[in-house]
């Protein structure tokens, strides 16, 4: 997919680009059919919301199935993140969250690129997230809730942030003694913003919950200030979530690397495949 000039520049203004029933039902299905053995799988990167043994999300896809393997090569995708980051892309990150029906839990309000700053070096926010939405999104199943222009804020004071705490007694069922990435992940978010802070950027920038058709396309900025609600609704709202970073923007290394289904430390730049290659 190529982008229109207004595209791109709603996109740098914003720090999002919704684009509406991107993927065909027919692909959407596809995907979809992958979920129930994909949830099923009992490994550490899957992680099972703080309440009950729900799933929550589970990482590296894009290395151990097939299906979203071809997504996170998907020219509809990686053509914009390419146009986008202006270089050769690669995936740093692989995730669907599932946010089940009657129980999926929230994300706190948070950026994202704080978390690869912190925890893996990352260098600069030259990195975005496309996220797939293989179910449709509405007001009640738990949509994605962004500040519109607030990654022009940067990276927001940490002072401003929440003492979370190292994620003592989260609950979540993934095993009794708990890695130090847990909170990167859970509903108790390790980076994530205060009140006040949240407060003053809406009042100034107004909210958004884009909402649509499964196969719709959020991509949005890494430090773009979102969060989403728990799904109520007896409707799922699974999403798939893909992180392409710029190949100019290789983390260093760190001392202690979070494993490699959390961040991709094989820099493969991407070769994008043919149109229909969710149809194999
Ligand atoms: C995220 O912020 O990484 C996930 C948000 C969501 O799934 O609603
Ligand atoms: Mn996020």
């Amino acid at each position: 997919m190529c982008l229109s000039k207004d595209e791109m520049k709603l996109y740098k203004e914003q720090g999002y680009l919704f684009v509406p029933a991107l993927f065909s039902e027919a692909e959407v299905e596809i995907m979809k059919e992958q979920l129930p053995t994909v949830f099923a799988e009992a490994s550490p990167r899957r992680i099972l919301e703080k309440q009950g043994n729900m799933v929550r999300s589970v990482y590296g896809l894009h290395r151990t199935n097939e299906v979203f393997k071809r997504l996170s090569q998907h020219p509809r995708l990686v053509d914009a993140a390419m146009q986008l980051l202006d270089s050769d892309v690669y995936i740093y990150q692989f995730k669907v969250n599932a946010k089940a029906a009657l129980g999926g839990d929230v994300w706190e309000w948070h950026q994202d690129f704080i978390f690869w700053q912190k925890e893996d070096a990352m260098l600069t926010p030259r990195v975005i997230n496309a996220a797939v939405l293989l179910d449709d999104m509405t007001e009640f199943n738990g949509p994605i809730f962004l500040i519109p222009g607030s990654h022009a804020e940067g990276v927001i004071d940490m002072s401003a942030r929440h003492a979370n705490g190292n994620g003592n007694g989260n609950g979540n069922g993934n095993g009794h003694s708990m890695p130090s990435w847990i909170n990167d992940l859970t509903a108790d978010l390790k980076y994530s913003l205060s009140k006040e802070v949240i407060e003053n950027l809406v009042r100034t920038r107004g909210i958004v919950a884009p909402k649509g058709p499964a196969g719709s396309v959020l991509f949005f900025d890494a430090n773009i200030v979102h969060a989403s609600p728990s799904n109520l609704s007896p409707f799922d709202r699974a999403v798939a979530f893909v992180t392409y970073n710029s190949v100019e923007n290789i983390p260093a290394e760190v001392e202690k690397p979070r494993p490699d289904f959390l961040v991709d430390r094989q820099v493969i730049p991407i070769v994008p495949l043919a149109d229909d290659a969710l149809f194999m």
